[in-house]
């Protein structure tokens, strides 16, 4: 029977304890997944007193939900940014990404990871020779960017495909495990980590920031937010960025499993690699994504994922389901480097998947940045390059408009006898005594009600029936059926509602009307009229880009 866990949780390791009280260090990271934890551990390495901070456990989150690919081959990239932005930023992007291949084989050797790293090739393939245009683009893109690539028709795989463009030497890994020999060696180091620990703001004052948390806080002379997306948001980031769901099984076959990283052009995208801890005949398979928030986030997303397996391949189990998340950028690489409008703040988001290589490469970045070292690429991946304020403006409204629309239309006019009608797993959002409550009712029967206002910017939740969770369109904060937070931004919970006659606590419901006062008022204190938005590096823009699922 296939377990509802990541592929790559572990249930061993070391396990550190929650912050309590206040403490003070030189660098303060917020978020321990690939970026943070590789970034604690190099400025650690330099000389820095840091502490680390996670909501939940080391690697528990996007990392521990990727398919532990290190590839400097994100599906066909290279053509687009050169297209887009110029040579020099595809470069970037290629010498970074494969910088960090070497980076992550080089710490894994010394902390002795035990992360079963191993050499594979990366094959992007084409069915039916559609794209053979596209591959070929990207080849020759990918030559004069001296990336290790070659088109191919021999891929390995047990289905005829019309062409495919190979990146010879890469990897593939177990990230958790990686990162958790990194936080070892981190603590060995001096280090200090605190789990089960969500950062709730994140406050700069003249020559220093402090980190709140709900039990205690951090004063560092900097501090990096490598959430995904970060909880404090003064670029403007969420406005740019896209959140995105994707699905993973792993199987055990009773044939020859994948033996190469592969990833297809067209739809449906399925991504695979071997799974070694499968046994001989383990194989991990990741695909089905879509907008965070959408309606169609069912577990029918797993079963096509086993559809597509059992098409192509004899299938013995199926082990693990899971789902992950991450965020595109609006002009498709990540943004790495100080926040802008701020001093000592430094941030990491929008990988679009690819956080393994893009995190390690950010966290190379981001200490040289703290420890006032160049860096080759940080002005190509500079966090200031954040697009005109107007565009930004607008983009925001129209999400939050949009996820207005949506509630408004769907709250539904159940009376209370009507609500205790709901059938066990059933989730909705109706008016409660005059006031919109997301509700689900749980396999005993029982209701759980909280406010569908979601606490970073007010859009409105909506029902994830395959991870009985309460998502957010607009930028992609996750909530619990009891409204704790389960992905940022948001660092609240939602508000409880009371069921007349349910246990449920009552707490102040926030208005959906209020939204757009809420977004004004970001807007005015981010964007003040005489302060310039930040720089916009040459042919960069912050225009809205919506890049397919990969
Ligand atoms: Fe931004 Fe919900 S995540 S409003």
């Amino acid at each position: 029977m296939s377990q509802r866990r990541s592929v790559w949780s572990i249930d061993d390791g070391p396990a550190w304890p929650a912050l309590s009280g206040s403490e003070r260090c030189d660098v303060v990271v917020v978020g321990g997944g690939i970026t943070g934890i590789t970034a604690a551990l190099l400025l650690q390495r330099r000389g820095r007193a840091v502490i680390l901070l996670e909501a939940r456990e080391v690697a528990a989150g996007t990392t521990g939900g990727t398919t532990g690919k290190l590839t400097s081959q994100h599906g066909l990239i290279y053509h687009d940014l050169a297209e887009r932005h110029g040579w020099e930023v595809a470069q970037a992007y290629a010498d970074a990404n494969q910088g960090a291949l070497r980076i992550v084989e080089s710490l894994d050797n010394e902390t002795g990871a035990a992360s079963e790293l191993t050499r594979a090739s990366a094959i992007v393939y084409d069915i039916d020779g559609s794209n053979s245009d596209r591959l070929q683009a990207e080849y020759e893109a990918a030559i004069r960017l001296g990336l290790p690539a070659r088109l191919t028709g021999d891929t390995g795989l047990p289905f005829e495909v019309a062409q495919a463009l190979e990146f010879t030497d890469q990897a593939h890994f177990h990230p958790v495990r990686y990162c958790r020999a990194l936080a070892t060696e981190f603590q060995n180091s001096g280090g200090r980590i605190f789990e089960n620990t969500r950062a709730t703001d994140v406050e700069e004052s003249t020559g220093q920031v402090q980190v709140g948390t709900e039990h205690g806080s951090v004063t560092a002379q900097d501090a990096i937010v490598a959430t995904l997306l970060p909880i404090v948001d003064r670029g403007g980031f969420f406005a740019k960025t896209k959140p995105w769901r994707a699905y993973g099984v792993a199987a055990r076959l009773t044939g020859p499993p994948p033996t190469e990283m592969y990833i297809s052009v067209s739809q449906p995208i399925r991504s695979l690699r071997p799974w070694p801890a499968g046994g001989r005949n383990g194989a991990i398979i990741v695909g089905e994504s879509h907008p965070t928030g959408d309606d169609s986030a069912t577990p029918g997303r797993w079963g096509e994922l086993e559809r597509w397996v059992n098409e192509n391949f004899e299938v013995d189990s199926f082990d693990y389901r899971w789902s992950a998340q991450d965020y595109d950028t609006a002009d498709g690489f990540p943004y790495i480097g100080r926040s802008p409008f701020s001093e000592r703040t430094f941030v990491a988001t929008g990988f679009a998947k690819w956080g393994l290589t893009n995190g390690t490469a950010a966290a190379v970045m981001l200490t040289d940045e703290i420890l006032g070292e160049d860096n080759p690429h940080a002005e190509v991946f500079s966090a200031g390059r954040i697009g005109d304020a107007k565009t930004v403006t607008e983009l925001i409204k129209t999400n939050t408009a949009t996820a207005v629309e949506w509630v408004r239309d769907r709250v539904g006019r159940l009376s209370l006898p009507e609500l205790a009608d709901l059938e066990r797993g059933q989730a909705v959002i109706v008016s409660v005594e005059g006031q919109a409550a997301a509700v689900y009712c749980d396999a005993s029967g029982r209701c759980h009600a909280v406010s569908p206002t979601c606490t970073h910017l007010g859009c409105s939740v909506r029902w994830n029936d395959a991870e009985n969770s309460w998502d957010c369109p607009c930028h992609g904060s996750r909530f619990g059926i009891d409204g704790r937070v389960l992905n940022g931004p948001a660092t609240a919970a939602l508000a409880r509602v009371e069921i007349p006659g349910s246990a449920s606590r009552e707490e102040s419901l926030e208005p959906v009307e209020e939204t757009d006062a809420l977004v004004d008022e970001w807007i005015d204190n981010s964007f003040p009229a005489s302060d310039p938005p930040g720089e916009v590096p040459p042919g960069m823009s912050g225009d809205s880009s919506d890049r397919p699922p990969r």
